[in-house]
């Protein structure tokens, strides 16, 4: 079993009481081979019936053993936030891809017990420090942790029709997220199996891409050069659980876009505050997510 990790923020970071109250009151707890099955249950409750949440078998080898392609070490960490009793509050799980030139933190699930929700533990959780966690995934890759460092986590679009989405929204808003444009960075979400179709595949499934720096530090831009690097550890990643096909398709695409984008940095779009402008809620809509994709699959950069 791995020791209790505090709940601690970054350096000079000042949270609002309701959240450092959620801090003190609860642990952090990297899964080895104990406990997996329970915690894996624990996110598969929330994330199974939606078919987003990786096959058990895959994740229990990626916690046993880092996994590598080409250049590209990838590192799986699942994480329990227990209680002061010691009870299972809520999970987060997520990956870091140590590439020739930066590394990439991939935030995957994250779902919190819903009779505790509104308690500040999401919050809690996603903006404390990151770094104990860098640094063990780069001793278990024998990497160094010292190269550029973007995070990066997949967000469903505003749908004003999906009360939640907007609430979620809000929250990672709070927590420094900025999304990166999908015309600039056309991600999808790649092997996802379909809950309507037991043993299928629901095919690349485009998706908004919110990004933050490695110590929750809000971003309004990155370079190209950055998005660049970002697809192709996005893609090593995805070699652990899509066909070949389906991430090098998709690659291709996402490379094409971003050397397209005119300019040398991107501008990355603000999520939804409190009242929120008629345009960025557009701006991070389905539409929008939808159109870019269409655009770009009209302008022939879809294989
Ligand atoms: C998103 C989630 C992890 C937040 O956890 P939490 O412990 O409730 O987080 P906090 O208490 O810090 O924040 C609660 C805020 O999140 C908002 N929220 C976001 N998504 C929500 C959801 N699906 N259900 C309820 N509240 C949600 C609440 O409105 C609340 O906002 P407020 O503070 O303005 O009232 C939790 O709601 C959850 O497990 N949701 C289902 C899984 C999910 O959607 N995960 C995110 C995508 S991977």
């Amino acid at each position: 079993m791995q020791p209790l990790l505090p709940i601690v923020f970054p350096a000079g970071r000042i949270v609002d009481p309701r959240i450092q109250a959620a801090a003190d009151r609860h642990r952090l707890e990297c899964v080895d081979g104990d406990r997996f099955d329970e915690t894996y249950d624990f996110m598969a409750a929330c994330f199974g019936p939606l078919g987003e949440i990786e096959p058990r078998e895959v994740l229990r080898a990626e916690i046993e053993t880092p996994r590598f392609h080409g250049q590209v070490g990838i590192d799986y960490q699942l994480v329990r936030v227990v209680d002061l009793e010691g009870e299972l509050v809520a999970v987060i799980d997520g990956r870091y891809a140590f590439g020739p030139d930066l590394i990439l933190g991939l935030g995957s699930n994250i779902t919190t017990d819903p009779a505790r929700r509104g308690d500040g533990v999401g919050a809690a959780v996603d903006l404390s420090t990151r770094l104990p966690f860098l640094a063990r995934s780069a001793a278990r890759l024998g990497r160094s942790p010292d190269l550029p460092c973007v995070i990066v986590a997949d967000l469903d679009p505003y749908d004003p029709d999906v009360p939640e989405s907007l609430a979620r929204m809000r929250l990672w808003g709070r927590c420094g997220w900025t999304v990166i444009p999908p015309a600039a960075l056309p991600f999808a979400l790649l092997g996802q199996a379909d809950p309507d179709r037991p043993g299928e595949l629901l095919g690349p499934t485009p998706n908004l891409l919110m990004a933050r720096g490695p110590e929750a530090t809000r971003l309004t831009s990155l370079p190209r050069s950055v998005l660049r690097s970002m697809v192709d550890l996005l893609a090593a990643v995805s070699h652990g659980h899509a066909p070949a096909h389906e991430v090098e398709g998709w690659a291709t695409h996402a490379r094409s876009a971003v050397d397209r984008w005119p300019d040398h940095d991107v501008a990355l779009l603000p999520l939804p505050g409190r009242d929120p402008t008629p345009e960025v809620l557009a701006a991070v809509g389905r539409e929008a997510l939808l159109d870019a994709s269409d655009r770009q699959a009209v302008a022939g950069l879809t294989p």
